[in-house]
């Protein structure tokens, strides 16, 4: 299966699928990494191990549609079979989501549907929760709503801070990645009524 990658960050997540894909028996490669901002490692984690790269940022675009457009082109031009966003830091818009929902995943450091957004782990820390995790899912057009594809759990510990939880979330949260996305790859998936099958 052919993957395509989008970050905005660290990509330690992309790292972990990099990793995986060296192993033939996984079934998917990573035939493109694309960012919403130049200079970030994950740009250069996929430049090291040869993977082509693009960047597109909204403000070089006309506007949000013309840019989400583009990054519709671009990565439609990559002939994905799934799509991940892995720490990518943009909704996804209409046009893109008309070309790929039901194969556009993400990844968020919370058991959702608690704790959605973009703080995902300091927002379940300062609730006060004392399990919280990750969840894969299928994106649609809210903000982490889609159907879930996966979860894990993480204990938070006495004595965490964002970072030390967050850290422990995204270690959870890589191995469930590179565990699922090579399922999906080798034997597909099915989504009725939101409940999503790995056969
Ligand atoms: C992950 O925890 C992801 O869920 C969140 O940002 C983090 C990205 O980490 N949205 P990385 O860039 O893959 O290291």
């Amino acid at each position: 299966a052919r993957l395509v990658v989008l970050v905005s960050g660290a990509g330690t997540n992309l790292q972990a699928l990099l990793d995986a894909c060296q192993d033939p028996s996984y079934g998917a490669q990573v035939v493109a990494v694309g960012a919403d901002r130049p200079g970030i490692e994950g740009l250069a984690r996929a430049e090291r191990a040869g993977v082509p790269t693009f960047v597109r940022r909204v403000a070089d675009a006309p506007d949000r549609a013309a840019w989400d457009r583009d990054v519709t082109d671009v990565v439609a031009a990559c002939e994905p079979d799934l799509v991940v966003s892995a720490g990518f830091m943009k909704l996804a818009g209409p046009a893109f989501l008309a070309r790929f929902a039901g194969r556009y995943v993400n990844t968020h450091p919370a058991l959702l549907p608690s704790f959605p957004g973009m703080h995902g782990a300091a927002d379940a820390l300062a609730y006060g929760v004392k399990v919280t995790g990750a969840t894969l899912f299928l994106v649609d057009d809210g903000v982490d709503t889609g159907a879930i594809i996966a979860q894990r759990a993480v204990e938070v510990a006495d004595g965490d801070d964002v970072e030390s939880l967050h850290e422990r979330i995204k270690t959870v949260e890589r191995a469930m990645l590179v565990d699922v996305v090579g399922r999906m790859a080798r034997d597909g998936w099915t989504v009725h009524d939101r409940r999503v099958t790995i056969p």
